[in-house]
């Protein structure tokens, strides 16, 4: 008899290091049988097998389990917010703004700021954004800054005409130009796991508390919140709410932005 989730989890998480009981276990069990429908995978045990095994099944399962898909302005209104109240309110307090995008994905969210501080007329000196994520593959993904038009939607035909050029061998993909790329560093991070460091005037963490149970997402909030300077903003995806900000020291702003007392 093959083994049941529950043995599948503890045996993946000592391969992927992924601690799963952070997140939502019904939707990791889901995933986890979508992926094996997909790739013919008999069982939980065959499953195991091929993540010790097969490298490439192993990318696409950390790849399907946590989900990297991104855009440049997701969910526009909130970047529309953040140009014309956030920043020029957190640039009136600072001079060198540091901002944070966690996880980053893809790079679409980090490198949206980027262009937006590029619009605001902001020097690059005035600015520094850290990116990190769980996943090194889309993280050397992020680097490259190519991009489909599921990533670009959003972008309109000036920015994309401004920041990106068509890459001719690829159809419809574009480069985004260098001089935003260079205003990005990214690194590898476990938002679950590992130490987060402080002094943030902004920090994003979009689209990945959805993920997440209550008591992580509650105790990410509370070392998210530690990190940011007083008077910085805490900025979630729109379908995510902090409820009771104030237990965390935030008080809600407006639509997906909390400010840190
Ligand atoms: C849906 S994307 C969100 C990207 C971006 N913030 C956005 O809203 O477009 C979720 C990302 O969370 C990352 N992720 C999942 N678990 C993580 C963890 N424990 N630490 C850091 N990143 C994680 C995934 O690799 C994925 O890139």
């Amino acid at each position: 008899m093959s083994i049941n989730f529950e043995e599948f989890k503890n045996q993946a998480k000592k391969i992927l290091n992924i601690n799963f009981d952070g997140y939502k276990l019904k939707r990791v069990e889901r995933r986890t049988e979508s992926l094996m429908r997909r790739h013919n995978v008999e069982d939980f045990e065959e499953c195991i097998h091929l993540l010790k095994t097969n490298e490439e099944f192993k990318a696409a399962y950390l790849n399907h389990f946590t989900i990297n898909t991104s855009e440049f302005f997701r969910n526009a209104n909130n970047y529309e917010y953040l140009q014309k109240k956030i920043l020029p309110k957190l640039f009136n307090k600072n001079k060198k703004l540091k901002i944070w995008s966690a996880p980053c994905s893809n790079g679409c969210e980090p490198y949206t700021i980027a262009i937006i501080m590029e619009e605001m007329g902001i020097h690059s000196n005035q600015y520094e954004i850290l990116a990190s994520d769980l996943d090194k593959n889309i993280i050397a993904e992020a680097k490259e800054g190519i991009y489909g038009m599921s990533s670009l939607k959003n972008v309109s035909s000036d920015l994309l005409k401004k920041y990106f050029k068509p890459v001719s061998t690829e159809g419809q993909k574009y480069q985004l130009s260098k001089k935003i790329i260079n205003q990005v560093k990214f690194e590898y991070k476990d938002l679950i796991k590992d130490k987060y460091s402080t002094d943030w005037d902004l920090i994003l963490s979009r689209n990945f508390f959805i993920y997440l149970t209550r008591e992580i997402k509650s105790e990410l909030t509370q070392k998210f919140s530690d990190s940011i300077n007083s008077g910085g903003y805490f900025f979630l995806g729109s379908t995510e709410f902090i409820f009771n900000p104030e237990q965390y020291g935030l008080k809600k702003e407006h639509l997906s932005f909390y400010e840190k007392q």
